[in-house]
């Protein structure tokens, strides 16, 4: 479980996120979602230790992240920030590599090149991992980000807009591999997502904050709903059933005609 109790961040007299109150349960995949500005980033960011909150605590399975030392918390969590240009020049097998750092401490065994190997056959990698990452696209550089925090193999994956720049087929391959590694290796996922409808899709929770707090916490049959949604995106929102589970339409037009078109 991840709990945040009383959790604060003041970036200024105008700007502050919190106090948020939440507990995550293991396992799973819970998203985040709300509009921009809203503070996921900086919630996530908080729940990975990349920077300290102002006020309240943070536990992941019982671990206190101010206390830990970082090489334990290594391997119970690991994060994909929403901004992660600041390494250029390394290969793709090179960055995806430093997901095993917190074991390898930097001599990779082969135990270690097999799950990289595995990471960048399985996200479509293999014919790029030569290249500098600043010889990809943007959907393909994302994609070996992914790789590199899945193959940190921590019971805890942090993800902030992993389906920034990926394509249809990408996005859904991203959400179906996150989708079996909670199902079939019990990792606990927490996911932001800007697309509702991948969260009504694929997470088992959806967690809606606005204006620094926690408004909503629920299944998507309990969030996917015109009025919350409508509520927490200050927009209009229409929700319908779908073979596959709710689906919120917030395309204007198309809600607008929903609305309009007779009963029956
Ligand atoms: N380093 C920072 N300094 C000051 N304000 C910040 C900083 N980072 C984010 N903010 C502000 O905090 C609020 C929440 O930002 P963020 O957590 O990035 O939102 P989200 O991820 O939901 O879009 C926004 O108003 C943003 O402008
Ligand atoms: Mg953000």
């Amino acid at each position: 479980m991840i709990e945040l109790d009383g959790v604060r961040k003041d970036y200024s007299t105008d700007v502050a996120i919190g106090p948020v109150n939440l507990q995550i349960p293991a396992g799973g995949i819970t998203a985040l979602v709300g509009p921009n500005g809203a503070g996921k980033s900086t919630l996530l960011t908080m729940i990975g230790r990349l920077m300290g909150a102002d006020a309240g605590t943070i536990e992941i399975a019982g671990h206190d992240v101010t206390r830990t030392p970082s090489k334990d918390l290594a391997r119970i969590v690991s994060i994909l920030r929403q901004e992660n240009h600041f390494v250029t020049r390394l290969t793709v097998r090179q960055l995806v590599g430093f997901g095993r750092f917190p074991y390898s401490k930097g001599r990779i065994t082969r135990a270690d090149e097999a799950i990289v190997t595995e990471a960048i056959e399985f996200f479509g990698l293999s014919d790029l991992q030569h290249r500098y990452l600043d010889q990809l696209s943007g959907g393909q550089r994302q994609r070996a980000y992914v790789a590199m925090v899945l193959c940190q193999q921590t019971d805890y994956v942090l993800l902030d807009e992993p389906l920034n720049n990926l394509d249809m087929l990408h996005s859904v391959q991203m959400m179906q591999h996150l989708r079996r590694a909670a199902d079939e290796l019990g990792r606990t996922i927490v996911i932001v997502l800007h697309d509702i409808n991948f969260a009504a899709q694929y997470a088992d929770r959806i967690c809606a904050v606005k204006d620094g707090k926690v408004v909503e916490f629920g299944t998507p049959e309990e969030i996917v709903v015109d009025e919350v949604l409508t509520r927490v995106f200050d927009t209009p929102v229409t929700c319908i059933d779908s073979p596959h589970g709710p689906l919120a339409v917030y395309y204007r037009p198309v809600a607008a005609e929903l609305e309009s078109e007779p009963a029956g």
